[in-house]
């Protein structure tokens, strides 16, 4: 019999990729997936742990899920509920305690485990827990992955961290550093290929760390597995990768930014604070200078290169000056987009214990004065496109009828309107109009359908 599973992904994008998988797993015993929770027969919250926001939320949701579950329990069903992810991990059985309608605590490292603790709970009736840190076990162990992902596909390729950056959860819930074999890499980037995906987004907590086994049986880094990924799978239209660390970013790595012109002009490099200072208590292990000598270096080998960072303000002790620092390397790079985030004190990292946390209300400042610099330079970035020709993925139709959204080699959305549906295909688009947050354009010449392609060929 069918049954139904929802799931509910907080946070980073190995967190959906996770997803992903999750349901894979599911989807030989009977369970396909459902877009609301009402009814569902398993329902998965897959949390984020990064901030406490993100623990708060999945609390709040959890709340929800009880009266579904409730609701459900009126009609004689059972909805079991799962909590997976970030959280789950961090919290273990505190989870249960404070919500004991909680039938499984699944950590982002056991969730091969999943079928085993679904029926385990129906049998016994008690929660289960599951916090075992086995990263080859899990992708040993999981099914090849089935599900199509679309014209952007997720290919986690290296997990974990061994940084201990001092504000960071990620070594305690993803555990140390681990990268997969090439060839399991490789099967399922064909795979994805196959499907239709036409771009690759190779993803790890620290991605350019990676050192995988290759098929020869040496170490590989990720210069090496991408260029061999593009020779590999000539469909692939095009490749990128996130999230890296300054120290990882070798001299490998950057020529093949030069070389392999479908990796894409795009680099997600956090940089968490432009304070020497600061960098040193967040132990990050460089220096600002550091990370602009990797820029310049970055743009020597393509010029066309944007790039998108991380930053944390108000970490303890974060003076004015150290804020400051910041905003200079802003300046001294120009970044086309920027995620910040006002420090959020973390159980069990080392930053949370210093006694020189900085004002809830500094904070906020900082962080307004940050995004006024960070998004003068996005836009600053986007009006820089207009009258030139991008080749943009179209991902989904918009909300408005004719509309189509893609993305550009720079990951800035791009809208065409009164166009036909161009979903799933590359097309190169005239840029007309530029605001904050998406680029509006006409499509050069007119592509044809896609099925077209596939007959006339
Ligand atoms: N507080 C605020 N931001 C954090 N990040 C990680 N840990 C914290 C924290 N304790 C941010 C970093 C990281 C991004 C994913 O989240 O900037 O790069
Ligand atoms: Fe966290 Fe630092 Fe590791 Fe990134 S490099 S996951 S910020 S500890």
């Amino acid at each position: 019999m069918s049954k139904k599973l929802y799931i509910k992904t907080y946070g980073c994008q190995m967190n959906v990729y996770d997803s992903i998988r999750m349901a894979d797993v599911l989807s030989p015993f009977g369970y396909s997936e459902t877009d609301a929770p009402e009814g569902a027969d398993l329902v998965i919250l897959n949390t984020c742990h990064i901030r406490e926001k993100a623990a708060e939320k999945m609390y709040s949701d959890l709340g929800r899920m009880r009266l579904h579950k409730l609701a459900m329990e009126a009609q004689g069903k059972r909805m079991q509920i799962a909590v997976a992810g970030c959280t789950a991990q961090a919290e273990g059985d505190e989870i249960i305690k404070r919500m004991p309608y909680v039938d499984m605590v699944v950590g982002p490292q056991s969730y091969h485990t999943l079928p085993e603790l679904i029926a385990e709970s129906e049998r016994t009736r008690m929660s289960q827990v599951k916090l075992e840190f086995t990263e080859e076990a899990k992708f040993d162990l999981l099914p090849q992955p089935t599900t199509a992902q679309g014209p952007v596909g997720f290919v986690s390729i290296q997990e974990g961290c061994d940084k201990f950056c001092t504000f960071c959860v990620v070594p305690y819930t993803r555990g140390a550093e681990f990268s997969r074999p090439v060839e399991a890499i490789e099967r399922e980037v064909r795979q994805l290929v196959a499907q239709g995906t036409l771009e690759i987004a190779l993803l790890g907590q620290n991605v350019n760390a990676y050192h995988g086994a290759g098929p020869d049986g040496s170490e590989w880094n990720l210069a090496r597995l991408i260029r061999h990924l593009v020779a590999a799978v000539p469909e692939m239209e095009r490749i990128r990768y996130t999230t890296s660390h300054p120290n990882d970013m070798d001299d490998d790595l950057i020529a093949a930014h030069g070389a392999v012109e479908k990796l894409m002009p795009i680099l997600h490099l956090p940089v968490q604070s432009g304070s020497d200072r600061i960098l040193k208590a967040m132990n990050r292990k460089h220096t600002a200078a550091h990370y602009l000598t990797i820029i310049e270096k970055l743009r020597a080998a393509r010029p066309d290169i944007a790039f998108s960072s991380d930053f944390i303000v108000g970490f303890p002790g974060e003076t004015e000056e150290d804020f400051e620092d910041t905003l200079k390397l802003i300046e001294a790079v120009g970044f086309a987009s920027a995620y910040a985030f006002k420090y959020s004190p973390r159980p069990g990292t080392p930053a949370a214990e210093k006694e020189n946390q900085v004002d809830l209300m500094l904070q906020e400042d900082r962080l307004a004065r940050l995004f006024a610099l960070t998004q003068r330079q996005q836009l600053q970035f986007n009006q820089s496109k207009i009258g030139t020709t991008q080749r943009a993925l179209f991902e989904r139709p918009g909300k408005q009828a004719g509309q189509v959204i893609g993305r550009s080699g720079h990951m800035q959305s791009v809208v065409l309107e009164n166009a036909v549906d161009y979903t799933g295909q590359m097309v190169d688009v005239r840029i007309t109009a530029a605001y904050l947050n998406s680029l509006k354009g006409e499509v050069v010449s007119p592509a044809l359908p896609k099925e077209h392609y596939v007959e006339a060929r």
